[in-house]
């Protein structure tokens, strides 16, 4: 028989255990920082060296980050599941804990693209800085800023609308398109949401008000154990 397809939307809540900041808690990244300034293509053409920065300082943090019980627990899924995780998190944390199929939505901090973003290369943790060049272009961070294509988003769509059981984890689900894609979920597939906040989802659902690392490990016991 085949086995029951779970798809995953994570955002920055599921890596908080880990230690890395969420962008709109009080001390999160947006209050520590200019959305504008680092996180836009217009920031980028007005200033290269602020933007290239901030994400050499979060590659360096990562470099010394981990993953934690949630991203670890959901890799347990595969063994009986059809598991894809669509993340919207540009750490490696999800990759690092032995998921194998992943869906970066705003791109990843361990690689470099040139200019116009049509060459990607690994740079693991290393910074990126000014004449750094890739097909002869300064090389940017590989990253979805605000305003830019999701190319990844028909692929996200994708595996949503075949899932069976469709689980949102740490996201405040304030950011579009990914946000969308809770619109494309079967209506007869069953919605679970882990956050440590209530999160307002228009449809039926579960709701595991804990943090990622207990709400997962509740989740994956019983996932592990009903059929
Ligand atoms: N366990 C579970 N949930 C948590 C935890 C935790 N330990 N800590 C925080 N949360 C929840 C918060 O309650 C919130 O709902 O995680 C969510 C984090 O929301 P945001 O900070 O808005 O992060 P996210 O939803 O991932 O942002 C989406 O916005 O700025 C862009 O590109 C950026 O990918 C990011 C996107």
């Amino acid at each position: 028989m085949d086995k029951k397809k779970i798809v995953i939307l994570t955002g920055a809540g599921i890596s908080a255990e880990s230690g890395l900041a969420t962008f709109r808690s009080d001390n999160g990244l947006w209050a520590n920082h200019k959305v504008e300034d680092v996180a836009t293509i217009e920031g980028w053409h007005k200033n290269q060296k602020l933007v290239l920065d901030f994400y050499n300082q979060r590659r360096r943090e990562l470099k010394t980050t981990y993953p934690n019980d949630a991203h670890k627990l959901l890799v347990d899924l595969e063994k009986k599941y059809d598991v894809t995780v669509i993340t919207q998190n540009v750490d490696d944390l999800h990759e690092r804990a032995g998921s194998t199929k992943i869906i970066h939505l705003h791109g990843e901090l361990t690689k470099a693209s040139d200019e116009y973003k049509h060459q990607v290369n690994d740079i693991g943790y290393e910074d990126i800085n000014i004449g750094d060049k890739i097909n002869d272009t300064q090389s940017r961070p590989w990253i979805v800023w605000f305003g830019e294509a999701v190319p990844e988003m028909e692929n996200a769509i994708t595996e949503v609308e075949k899932a069976d059981i469709f689980i949102v984890i740490g996201t405040s689900l304030n950011v579009y398109p990914a946000a969308s894609l809770l619109h494309y979920v079967k209506n007869e597939a069953e919605v679970i949401l882990i956050d440590i906040n209530q999160v307002r989802v228009n449809r039926p659902y579960k709701f595991i008000n804990k943090k990622a690392s207990e709400g997962v490990k509740e989740l994956v016991d019983e996932l592990m154990n009903i059929y």
